[in-house]
C-alpha cells in the first residue's frame, strides 16, 4: 500500500540531462532517470538501464515513465541575475550614448511612463513572456519607481510561472532628469509598501514572486536614503541590488559625490548595502581591494557583457572575479544590453573573454563549459532557489 501511494507522487523521465557542478563545469548523463516529487522537487536522479531497480525502490510504475527523443535533453533552467523589465520596451534601439547620457536622453524619460499601469501591463506581459520562451526560469528585475507597476511585474511572472525578484527602484536625487525621482520618505514608504503588498499575496498564494530592495545606485541614492534602505532589507531579510562601476565616467562622478569614501565598493559598504544577499551588476572597473570585499561581504556580480559592449561600458574580466572567489552570474541587462535571452549573455560572455586575450595574449579564455556554468548554478547562487517567501511582514 504503501509503494502504491507513493507511485502517485513521482513524475519520471528518462533520458539526457546535461548540468554544472562546482568540481565540473559541465556534466552531460546519458540515458538518466530523474524523479520530481509532488512538490517539483528533484528527489532523484539514477542510471537508466536500472529502471527497474529503481521504480522498486521510489515506488514508481516503471512504464509511466516519460522517455525524451535522443535530439531532446534536459538543462537547468537559466538565471537573469539582471534585467530591467521596464526597459524592455526600447530594447534593440538608443544605444548610441555612454551609460550617463543615454539614461538621461532615453532610459528615464520611458520609466517616468510607468505610473500608467495599461502601459506597464502591456510590455510587462511581452518581456516575461519572452524571456520565459528564451529558458529564463528565475528573473532579477527592475522595475520603475512605480509601486502598483511593480506589483503587477510580480503578478504576471508569477501568472506565466517565472520565479521573479522584483525590485521597486528607489532613486531620490536625479541631477539628469528632474522630474524622474522621489522624496526620501516617499521612495521608503514605497519600498516599504511593496514588500507587505508581496508578502500579503505570498502567505495568501503559492507565488514565486518575491520583492528586492533596489537603490538604483550611488548616483541616484542619498546616504539617507541608502542607510535606510540597508535597514529594510537587514530586518526582513531580502535581497538588494544595485549597479556598481560600470562606466569609467560614473565611477569617477561616484567619487566626486561621495569623497569621504575610498572606493565606489566603499561607498555601499560604508551604506551596509554589501550583504550575503546583495548583487551588483557590472563591477568592470573594480580593483582586486574592492573585489575582496565582495568575496569578505559574500555579496555577488551580475557580470552584462551585452550591455558593457553595447554602451562601450568596459570589459569585466571573469578570471579575476572568480579567482577572488566572488559569487557571479550573467545578466542580459535590457535595454543597455539589446538582447533579452540569456544565451545570447552566455555568447557575449565568450566575446568579453576573447577581447581580453586580444589584449593581453597571456589572457586564459572562459570555455564554453564554464560560461554555461555562469548562466545557470553561478546565478543560483546570487539568487538561491526558494519557492516559498523566507521573509516575513513589515510593520511600517
Ligand atoms: N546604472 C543606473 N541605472 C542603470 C540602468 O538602467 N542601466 C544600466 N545599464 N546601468 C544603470
Ligand atoms: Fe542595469
Amino acid at each position: 500500500a504503501c509503494s502504491s501511494s507513493a507511485a502517485t507522487n513521482f513524475k519520471v523521465f528518462r533520458g539526457t540531462f546535461v548540468h554544472s557542478t562546482q568540481e565540473e563545469a559541465l556534466v552531460i548523463l546519458e540515458d538518466a532517470l530523474l524523479g520530481v516529487d509532488s512538490t517539483g522537487k528533484i528527489s532523484f536522479v539514477e542510471k537508466g538501464p536500472e529502471l527497474e531497480k529503481v521504480s522498486a525502490k521510489f515506488g514508481f510504475n516503471p512504464s509511466a515513465v516519460t522517455q525524451l527523443s535522443p535530439q531532446e535533453f534536459f538543462m537547468p533552467g537559466l538565471v537573469d541575475t539582471h534585467i530591467h523589465a521596464a526597459q524592455y520596451s526600447f530594447a534593440g534601439t538608443a544605444l548610441d550614448l555612454p551609460l550617463l547620457d543615454w539614461l538621461q536622453t532615453y532610459t528615464f524619460p520611458v520609466e517616468s511612463r510607468y505610473s500608467d499601469l495599461e502601459f506597464a501591463r502591456q510590455v510587462y506581459t511581452h518581456v516575461v513572456k519572452r524571456t520565459l520562451r528564451n529558458g529564463t526560469t528565475t528573473a532579477c528585475y527592475f522595475a520603475t519607481i512605480h509601486t502598483d507597476a511593480s506589483l503587477l511585474l510580480g503578478e504576471i511572472a508569477n501568472d506565466f510561472g517565472q520565479r521573479a525578484l522584483v525590485g521597486k527602484v528607489c532613486m531620490d536625487r536625479n541631477g539628469l532628469h528632474e522630474h524622474y525621482k522621489e522624496e526620501t520618505q516617499e521612495s521608503l514608504d514605497e519600498t516599504s509598501r511593496c514588500g507587505n503588498t508581496f508578502y500579503i499575496i505570498n502567505i495568501n498564494i503559492t507565488h514565486f514572486s518575491r520583492p528586492v530592495v533596489t537603490p538604483r545606485f550611488s548616483v541616484s541614492c542619498t546616504s539617507e536614503l541608502m542607510l535606510k534602505l540597508a535597514e529594510v532589507a537587514r530586518n526582513n531579510n531580502l535581497h538588494i541590488q544595485s549597479h556598481i562601476s560600470e562606466n569609467m565616467d560614473e565611477v569617477r562622478l561616484v567619487q566626486e559625490l561621495f569623497p569621504e569614501s575610498e572606493s565606489y565598493t566603499d561607498v555601499y559598504r560604508k551604506h551596509n548595502l554589501l550583504t550575503s544577499k546583495t548583487i551588483m551588476a557590472h563591477g568592470c572597473y573594480l580593483s582586486d581591494e574592492e573585489l575582496q570585499i565582495f568575496h569578505q561581504t559574500g555579496s555577488s556580480l551580475a557580470h552584462c557583457p551585452n550591455s558593457n559592449l553595447s554602451l562601450c561600458s568596459g570589459l569585466l574580466d571573469v578570471r579575476k572575479v572568480l579567482s577572488h572567489k566572488v559569487k557571479l552570474g550573467l545578466g542580459t541587462d535590457v535595454a543597455g544590453g539589446y538582447s533579452p535571452s540569456m544565451l545570447d549573455a552566455v555568447r557575449r560572455t565568450r566575446d568579453t573573454s576573447k577581447a581580453l586575450k586580444i589584449q593581453d595574449p597571456v589572457h586564459q579564455t572562459l570555455t564554453w563549459e564554464e560560461t554555461f556554468r555562469l548562466a545557470t548554478l553561478g546565478g543560483s547562487q546570487g539568487i538561491p532557489p526558494q519557492p516559498k517567501p523566507s521573509f516575513r511582514a513589515f510593520w511600517s
